[in-house]
Parts: structure tokens; sequence; C-alpha cells
């Protein structure tokens, strides 16, 4: 069995002061959820801070995004052993909006992802179609293809601690998701794609969330899903009492 995982993207929003009221009152409310693993990904200046309210707690860190090398001369950029070292346990790694606005590509993508589980951090992998691709049919052949670059490389006990995120991007934050049958038919595609790479076996192990606009109330159909394990949450992660309803599903 696969435990589903919820995962809050807060992207970039809240101050560090904001971040330690978000996650104080996460910490209270969700405090008597079972059987589901929670993660909250805060952007990196709040992280510290986010670390020191949830320990203790049934909520896991996450960060955003992270460089692929140890350390080095690159500007601005937030390396695997920094995350280690606060405490970060999960990584959203070529999220849309990575992809879109800063040039992540799926040879950066795997980079980073090879480079995350060597430091024991567990990427959570973006994949998607635009809405243009969707209609002109290039759905599963694309998230088969970003899927297959993305492992690229990783031995097979590697490929079990990988979240893969199925994400629309027409979905992503327009309060239009993908229907449930659809969400699980692309994810099918993925398990099939990790399936052709490391065997049906690991492929059922691996966990695959749905993305865009997840709230509460479509998560508990979405989560329904046979082959959905869980959610990315933008939006409504910024609201407890919206995060909890989808933790609730
Ligand atoms: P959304 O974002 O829930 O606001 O649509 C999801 C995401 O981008 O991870």
């Amino acid at each position: 069995m696969r435990t589903p995982i919820i995962a809050g993207n807060w992207k970039m929003n809240k101050t560090p002061r904001e971040a330690v009221e978000l996650s104080t009152q996460l910490k209270a409310d969700l405090a008597d959820v079972k059987g589901v693993e929670i993660v909250i990904c805060p952007t990196f200046v709040c992280l510290p801070a986010v670390k020191e309210v949830i320990n203790g707690s049934n909520i896991k860190l996450g960060a955003q995004n992270m460089h692929w090398e140890e350390k080095g001369a690159y500007t601005g950029e937030v390396s695997p052993s920094m995350l280690v070292d606060i405490g970060v346990e999960y990584v959203i790694i070529g999220h849309s909006e990575r992809r879109q606005y800063f040039a992540e590509t799926d040879e950066t993508v795997n980079k980073k992802v090879l480079s995350a589980l060597s430091y024991d951090l567990k990427p959570i992998i973006c994949v998607g179609e635009t809405l243009e691709q969707r209609e002109q049919g290039l759905t599963e052949e694309l998230v088969a293809s970003q899927t297959k670059e993305a492992l690229n490389g990783l031995v097979t006990d590697a490929v079990k601690k990988v979240v893969i995120a199925y994400e629309p991007i027409w979905a992503i934050g327009t309060g239009r998701t993908a229907s449930a049958k659809d969400a699980n038919d692309v994810i099918s595609v993925i398990r099939k794609t990790i399936g052709s790479m490391y065997g049906q076996d690991i492929a059922e192990q691996v966990r695959i969330q749905y993305g865009g606009s997840v709230n509460g109330g479509n998560a508990r159909e979405l989560m329904a899903m046979p082959q959905i394990d869980g959610a990315l949450v933008g939006g409504a992660s910024l609201k407890s009492d919206e995060f909890y309803k989808i933790v609730n599903f």
C-alpha cells in the first residue's frame, strides 16, 4: 500500500514571520491526522524558522527548488547540503513555473533529481502538459518523456523514494482541475512509464500525486482514484482550514 502524500507548495508567499504563524496554526490543526504524509514547502528564507515550529510534529519540511552542485560560484542558488543541514526532507523539482520562468529543462531536472537523492533528499518531480499540448493530443507522450528524462540514470532503490506530481499546467492556479478520471488516466501512463524502466513491482511503489487547483471541495473525489496517491497543493495550502480539509480527504 502506498501512503498518500499531501504537499503544500507555498510558492513565493509568506514572509518568515507569516510563515511561522501559518506553520504554528497547521501544527495545531493537523495534529490528529494519521495515515497521510504531510509536507509543507515554504520559501528558502523561511525554512529554518518553519523547521523550528514543526519539529516533533507530523508535518515534514520540503523546499521548492535546489541547485545540483554542493557548493561554489552559483550566485543566488541554494545547495542540497544546505537543505539537509536545515532538516529538509523533500524538494520540489521541475515545477512548471520553474520550467516556464527560469528556463529549467528535462536535463537540469534530471541533474537535480540525481543530486537530491545522493543527499538523501526525496524529490517531488513535477510533470504536466500545457493546454495546447492537451488539445493536440500530446499529453501522454509528453508526460512519459518528462518522466523518462527525469528518472534517467537512477538506480532502482532510489526510484522508490521519488514522488511524482502530475500537474497539468492549465489547471495550476486557474480553479480548473483535471477531472478525476483524466488525472487518474495520465497517472497510469506515468506509472507504466516507470514500469517500463524499472519493472512493474517498483512502479507500484512510487507515489504519484495530482496537482492543479486542488481544494477542500474536490480533494476527496481526486484522492478516491486508485492511481492518485496524494496532492501537490498551491493556493489552498496557504490557509490552514482549507489545507486541513484536503489532508482529511
Ligand atoms: P494550485 O498550484 O494548487 O494553486 O493550482 C499547484 C502547484 O502549482 O503546485
